[in-house]
């Protein structure tokens, strides 16, 4: 047996290097709020994961989107970690959901100071959370940075425009982003183009994808319907724009049955406008990441107004039809299967015939870097600049004085 000291020393020793190895790690913590933000970071904590040794991080739920449906469900499907925080801060008008998020943020910051803050996207609790860190001086690093609808009415326009402003380290997806970044006056050196993080998590789950079920639960063979989501407030706060699109999806879904799993704000939308889809259109609830996957990437056409599917498209090569009148992810026309066909009737039905009739041959390619290593392109970049000690704040305070 060995002497008891030595037993000791070698506890120390362990120890010793043990808490040497903490304190040389760079401390992230991870914030995610809403459904659109879940596939975006899961791929981030599984990098930070790997690389292990080099990372603590901590992962913040803001409690924006609250429902098995919109939120549980996607952990368990993208397999994440339980969050280490859950703010619970739930509904409410802009201002208090955006308030809430930013009180009980500011709490949990504090506490932990890490060396980075890592938001990603463009709803509410990006914004909040990336303001609370910015005035705690806690470096943010945005994941989705640089996107432009140029459309001052959507909420997201704003969140997006404020972030970026907040933010120490601008992760793009695309050179259209760089170049809008730049416009702002955001230095050269704060911008990192890395891609598109959405497309690693499609890659990785597309397999595990195809084995849901949910075509045969929904009677429904590949190619022989289409998918539809609609929850943008200018699309689905006004009776008569929902009434407009609906009349178009009526006259589309003679030719072709319409899925159109709803979010929430959608479904007490219509009921409170008393508005019906047509009879072609089948509503359902929101459904998970995979059974969601599963039924676009076997649809003849997608829908929308969500930005994410824009580009999820885009990267399985499925034709997308976006019922907007702008988008913040121009790549994914100029390069991809996206038609901005806004909310008028003609614009809708004709696009969509061309593809029912297999008439659109729209030269279409996955843009460059959305080839699923984004997420290491993230980590890589937040650790190799983990030295730089001060935030965008300090150094502009410093050219103040
Ligand atoms: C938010 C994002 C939007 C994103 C969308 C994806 C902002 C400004 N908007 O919009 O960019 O595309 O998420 O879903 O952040 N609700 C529930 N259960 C939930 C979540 C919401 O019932 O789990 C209902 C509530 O009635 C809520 C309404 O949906 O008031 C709207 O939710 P909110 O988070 O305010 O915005 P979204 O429309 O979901």
């Amino acid at each position: 047996m060995k002497p008891r000291q030595v037993v000791t020393n070698k506890f120390v020793t362990v120890w010793r290097g043990y808490f040497r190895k903490r304190v040389d790690m760079v401390k992230i913590l991870n914030v995610v709020g809403a459904r659109p933000n879940f596939m975006k970071m899961a791929p981030i904590i599984a990098e930070m994961k790997r690389r292990g040794g080099e990372i603590s991080q901590t992962l913040v739920h803001t409690g924006q989107h609250y429902d098995d449906a919109m939120s549980g469900a996607f952990f368990r499907d993208l397999g994440m970690p339980e969050p280490d925080v859950h703010l619970d801060t739930r509904d409410g008008t802009h201002a208090e959901q955006t308030a809430r998020v930013m009180m009980a943020f500011e709490g949990a910051l504090a506490a932990e100071r890490p060396d980075w803050v890592v938001v990603v996207g463009d709803v509410n609790s990006t914004l909040a959370c990336a303001l609370v860190a910015n005035k705690l001086r806690i470096r943010v690093a945005h994941v989705e940075a640089g996107l432009r609808s140029f459309d001052r009415t959507m909420p997201e326009e704003i969140n997006r425009v404020l972030t970026d402003q907040l933010s120490d380290l601008l992760l793009t997806p695309s050179p259209d982003a760089d170049e809008n970044l730049l416009r702002e006056g955001i230095p050269q050196e704060r911008i990192v183009r890395v891609g598109n993080v959405m497309i690693d998590t499609l890659y990785r789950q597309i397999e595990r994808a195809q084995r849901s079920s949910i075509l045969d639960d929904l009677r429904l063979i590949p190619q022989g319907f289409a998918v539809l989501t609609l929850h943008r407030p200018s699309n689905v706060d006004n009776p008569d724009t929902l009434r407009l699109i609906f009349a178009a999806l009526g006259e589309i879904s003679r030719e072709l049955a319409i899925v159109f799993p709803a979010h929430p704000r959608t479904q007490s939308r219509m009921r409170e406008f008393g508005v019906e889809p047509p009879p072609g259109v089948r509503v359902m609830d929101p459904l998970g990441y995979l059974d969601f996957l599963k039924l676009w990437s076997n649809s003849k056409m997608t829908l929308t107004d969500s930005g994410g599917l824009q580009e999820e498209t885009t990267a399985l090569g499925v034709p997308c039809l976006t019922l907007r009148e702008n988008t913040e992810r121009p790549i994914t026309v100029e390069q991809g299967t996206n038609q901005v066909v806004g909310v008028d009737h003609e614009r809708i039905v004709s696009a969509a015939e061309a593809i029912i009739a297999n008439e659109r041959s729209k030269f279409a390619r996955v843009p460059e870097l959305w080839d699923g290593r984004t997420s290491e392109r993230i980590v890589a970049a937040l650790l190799s600049r983990a030295d730089q000690q001060e935030c965008q704040g300090e150094r502009a305070a410093t050219i103040e004085m």
